[in-house]
């Protein structure tokens, strides 16, 4: 149990999924451990987790919708203090017998906040405030023994609490950045009010992961998928540092990874970390796998199958291996829809549904990163030594270069674009690298968030010196964006992409055009196929 090494842990009921993610992020943030549930726990359930505070989060719904989540009402009597945020706010009021009815009209965006009186929960900000609004319904009447501590112009009860149950809300959304003091709201509940102590560190959260992978493998041994990607990097890094040589990585290098990269891996597990390294060159088996295909879902498909069937034929050739290590994490958890389902145990069988074992082979799996976001994951890289080129790495796609050709895989066009791909990117971390410094801004709005250049399956006429050439055509795509769901073309500087262009014809053998995307997602894809 991760929360064991602090003991103090705070638990969201998630009213609606993107809010319980938001909020348990910035509880994290202020080093306390949280972790979501699904708002229908029972409070038995709830309080056998023996949470040091309870946080409601909002939700779309409307609480006298018919089917509007409810929650336990035992889970205010557990005695540990509850704080309700939106919707939160509206749940508590209703099952604690207050009222919530339609104000005049709804109240979306800033909106100024105005305190009534004393209250614990706003203590330490202004009497005038600005906050973040979302909402039709909100309470009109509060359960008995609370306190009206803040309205805005549309909002009679924009705060509520009742300090002897420990029961605090608003209607208004803390977790979101734009409510100014909402952070500082969040400090005084969980180190004020709950007198809880911000311990969790990814110093300390490494120490407690190396204990628990410890106490779990024993003197058994361990194997990993080793992609050079993040997840499964931290995960080696981890698994190694708590149980050493038992553990095994495995490496299948298909030769459809940028420039670089299999020597990274080579260079950081095998020599920085000396972790047991099997590097399979497994290039020319995947080129003739490839020959021939076209159809991208057909490339994803064979190049997916043939990785497992090489992981298993090298596993199956080491000794007395009973664990598989698993780069999973939180919100894989949480997306794959585990927690509607009866929590890790079905997430873990359905893995060992999409992992295809061979007949008659078994492995337990290890998931160290199941409870941690994606940035999280990489602090803790960087927590264990790994370098930032692979702790920062852009999101890059399980089958590789492969996709980004358009046609036929050729060891040629892997060449090709592999020496363009390795242009773009060179010059673009130079331009982040050039934003950060002007604006001291790591995640600057008009920072590239992922980059990189496409082959067609073209050729066109060009000429250089005195001859005409019929050359190859290079895309290079550049795309802002925060979560890859939607995305911008990065509005790069014309002597950015000049350079881009002129680097790659005259450096990279049988390109004569360079093209720019400047497509956005929708209606076109980050990636060309
Ligand atoms: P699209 O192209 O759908 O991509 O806008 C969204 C994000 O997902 C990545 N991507 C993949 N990742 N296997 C992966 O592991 C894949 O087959 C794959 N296809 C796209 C893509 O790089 C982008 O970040």
């Amino acid at each position: 149990m991760l929360q064991e090494h602090s003991g103090q842990h705070v638990v969201v009921l998630d009213f609606g999924a993107q809010y319980g993610q938001l909020i348990a992020r910035r509880v994290r943030d202020l080093h306390v451990y949280s972790e979501i549930v699904p708002c229908d726990i029972e409070a038995k359930e709830l309080g056998a987790m023996r949470p040091s505070a309870i946080i409601l989060s909002g939700g779309p719904a409307s609480v006298y919708a018919q089917d509007a989540p409810r929650v336990d009402p035992g889970v205010f009597e557990l005695g540990v203090p509850v704080l309700g945020f939106c919707y939160g706010q509206q749940i508590m009021a209703t099952t604690l017998g207050g009222e919530v009815g339609h104000v005049d009209k709804g109240e979306y965006g800033p909106a100024t906040l105005v305190r009534d009186g004393a209250s614990m929960l706003l203590a330490d900000t202004p009497a005038e405030q600005t906050v973040w609004m979302s909402h039709r319904d909100a309470v009109v009447r509060v359960p008995e023994g609370f306190q009206v501590t803040a309205h805005t112009g549309t909002c009679p009860v924009a705060a509520m609490e009742c300090p002897r149950l420990r029961l605090y809300a608003t209607q208004f959304h803390p977790e979101v950045r734009h409510t100014a003091y909402g952070n500082k709201m969040l400090e005084t509940f969980l180190f004020g009010i709950c007198g809880l102590e911000p311990s969790w560190t990814m110093e300390g959260v490494v120490d407690s992961l190396v204990a628990d992978i410890r106490a779990r493998v024993g003197e058994r041994r361990v194997i990993l998928a080793l992609s050079g990607g993040v997840d499964s990097s931290v995960v080696a890094a981890l698994v190694h540092r708590a149980v050493d040589d038992q553990l095994t990585c495995v490496f299948v290098n298909h030769g459809m990874l940028r420039k670089g990269e299999p020597e990274l891996v080579e260079e950081v597990f095998g020599r920085q970390f000396d972790v047991p390294l099997v590097h399979v060159r497994a290039e020319q088996r995947y080129a003739k796998l490839l020959a021939g295909v076209i159809d991208p879902e057909e490339k994803r498909r064979r190049i997916g199958s043939e990785f497992w069937k090489i992981f298993f034929e090298e596993a199956a050739k080491l000794d007395g291996v009973e664990l598989l290590a698993q780069g999973t994490i939180y919100p894989d958890i949480i997306e794959s829809g585990a927690r509607k389902t009866g929590g890790k145990a079905s997430t873990i069988k359905s893995h060992h549904n999409l992992i295809p074992f061979p007949e008659g082979v078994h492995f337990d799996l290890i998931e160290p990163l199941d409870h941690f976001f994606k940035d999280e994951v990489r602090e803790l890289g960087v927590v264990l030594g790994l370098p930032e080129a692979m702790v920062y790495r852009q999101p890059f796609p399980g089958p590789g270069l492969a996709i980004r050709i358009i046609g036929e895989v050729t060891t040629h066009k892997l060449d090709v674009l592999r020496d363009a791909d390795a242009i773009v990117r060179e010059e673009l971390d130079a331009y982040n690298l050039r934003l950060f410094e002007q604006t001291g801004d790591r995640n600057s709005e008009h920072a590239c968030w992922q980059y990189f250049a496409a082959l067609p399956d073209i050729r066109s006429v060009g000429v250089m010196g005195d001859e005409r050439t019929y050359g190859r055509t290079v895309i290079v795509r550049a795309v802002e964006s925060t979560d890859a769901m939607t995305a911008d073309w990065a509005k790069l500087p014309y002597d950015v992409l000049g350079r881009i262009s002129s680097r790659i014809v005259a450096e990279v053998a049988g390109v004569n055009r360079v093209v720019y995307d400047v497509t956005p997602k929708p209606p076109a894809t980050i990636e060309w196929e």
